[in-house]
């Protein structure tokens, strides 16, 4: 049996780029539905799963105005804009009859729950897929440190980052022909070879709390549920 297969409860980092297909910046909604069939097939698969998504999509479109901008205002920005991408997420959801609860770590009780531990765990139990947004509600943190913190907090097995290649590669594998993929890494590889999947604070609470971390490519039909089944080329980061 593979370490997928024993996964119960999984966490996936949608990057906000995923979101706008081929779009400048925004949203493209079959990119959406595309991504939401892959978190509904698991679903149906019986994952109990989270959900931390980025705001790069929407941060593209607003990042000319924090230009200049001091660092903290312009990560609130980028906050804010993960929290749009998770109402988006959820409604696609919902028109699917998915369960689903929205957690921000920002409060903003008007539109959805306040993050607490507790109850996101509870959610999960009873089977609603729980999307958390605004990061870790701190400046100076990325989304996958977000998700790696959200993950070890509410005991998920595993993190899944669905990026646009199959892995982590030794160089660029759109600039290098040379580059090649690993199947497995530790995470001291990641912090030694300075490996830009994810930065540093995100690889090193992961490694702490051993957490594996797969790393995928979203773009693939039926992605996440193949990379569960260990039907599909992706890169394992663990002890
Ligand atoms: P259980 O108590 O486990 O059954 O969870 P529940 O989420 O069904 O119960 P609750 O009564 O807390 O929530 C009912 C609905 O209200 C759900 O859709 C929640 O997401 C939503 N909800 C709960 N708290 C808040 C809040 O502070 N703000 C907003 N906007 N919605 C909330």
């Amino acid at each position: 049996m593979t370490d997928q297969h024993r996964y119960k409860r999984i966490l996936f980092k949608v990057s906000g780029e995923a979101m706008m297909g081929d779009k400048p910046f925004g949203h493209d909604k079959e990119s959406i539905k595309k991504i939401c069939s892959q978190i509904i097939e698991a679903y149906n698969l019986g994952y109990e799963i989270c959900i931390v998504v980025g705001g790069g999509n929407i941060f593209r479109g607003i990042s000319v105005a924090s230009e200049g901008m001091e660092r903290a205002s312009a990560d609130y920005m980028g906050m804010l804009a993960t929290s749009i991408n998770a109402m988006a997420l959820q409604n696609i959801l919902e028109q699917s009859n998915i369960p689903t609860r929205m957690q921000s770590a920002i409060p903003m009780n008007t539109i959805c729950e306040t993050y607490a531990k507790r109850k996101a765990v509870r959610h999960l139990e009873k089977k609603r897929v729980v999307i958390f947004a605004a990061g870790t509600g701190n400046p100076f943190f990325t989304t996958d440190t977000a998700a790696i913190l959200r993950a070890v907090e509410t005991n998920c097995d595993v993190v899944l980052k669905g990026t646009q290649v199959d892995g982590i590669y030794s160089a660029d594998p759109k600039k290098d022909k040379d580059a090649v993929r690993f199947d497995q890494l530790t995470y001291r590889d990641v912090i030694k070879k300075d490996l830009k999947v994810m930065d540093q604070t995100a690889i090193t609470l992961a490694k702490d709390n051993n957490l594996p971390i797969i790393v995928f490519s979203i773009s693939e039909k039926n992605a996440l549920t193949r990379v569960l089944k260990g039907d599909l080329n992706f890169t394992i980061i663990k002890k």
